[in-house]
């Protein structure tokens, strides 16, 4: 796989699979993201607790905004594209382009689990880091007991590298992370 151009961060890219458009988010996407990111469910496994208010929501709006503004990241709003709904976010971040790795993350809002629409914007972003820009590897962080998100990068094609143990503090407790990698090699050698 040849990438003619790496991406150059001068227009955010939005991105389409067959049921989902994934673009950049918005100020008008602040109350969605007060619903989204409030939601115990949603942030259970990262390293943050639910946000209360719209200025928390704002907040996040710009921390994500932050990874394309500094050029290291792009953190994508899924939308339904039948009817325009915010139902999560995805995002490759911490672009490391001497070795040309980064990671990948995604969350989607409860009623919306178990319909494969995690799988299919997976699916899209790697394609993304492979052709625009020009990765050789995606990695991602599962903390254990995380079996959902564990499941859906094991049907990208991501295998589990290592464990790192007690890797995340929440709520005053240890948690292990396991550490997960896909390689441009493998994706080639799965579509062969
Ligand atoms: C992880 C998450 C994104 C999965 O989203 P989703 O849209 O439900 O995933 P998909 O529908 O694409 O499911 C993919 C696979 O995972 C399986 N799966 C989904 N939820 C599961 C669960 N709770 N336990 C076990 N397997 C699960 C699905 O059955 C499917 O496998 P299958 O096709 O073999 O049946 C969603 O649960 C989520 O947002 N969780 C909270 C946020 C989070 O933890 N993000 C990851 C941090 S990096």
């Amino acid at each position: 796989m040849t990438v003619k151009h790496v991406f150059d961060f001068n227009e955010f890219p939005v991105l389409e699979t067959e049921r989902l458009k994934l673009r950049d988010m918005l100020p008008s996407d602040v109350t969605a993201l007060l619903r989204h990111f409030g939601n115990p469910e949603v942030v259970s496994f990262i390293d943050s607790q639910p946000i209360k208010t719209i200025d928390q929501a704002n907040e996040w709006l710009r921390w994500m905004g932050g990874f394309f503004a500094a050029k290291d990241g792009l953190r994508w709003g899924i939308v339904l594209k039948d009817d325009g709904e915010f139902i999560g976010s995805a995002g490759l971040h911490n672009w490391n382009r001497e070795a040309n790795y980064a990671e990948i993350g995604v969350d989607i809002a409860p009623p919306y689990w178990r319909q494969g629409y995690a799988t299919e914007a997976l699916k899209t972003l790697v394609q993304f880091g492979w052709e625009k820009m020009g990765l050789n590897r995606i990695e991602a962080d599962i903390v254990k007991g995380n079996m959902a998100s564990m499941r859906v990068l094991e049907k990208v094609g991501f295998k589990q590298e290592g464990v790192l143990r007690q890797r995340l503090r929440k709520g005053g407790k240890y948690y292990d992370v396991y550490q997960y990698g896909l390689l441009r090699s493998d994706h080639i050698a799965r579509q062969a």
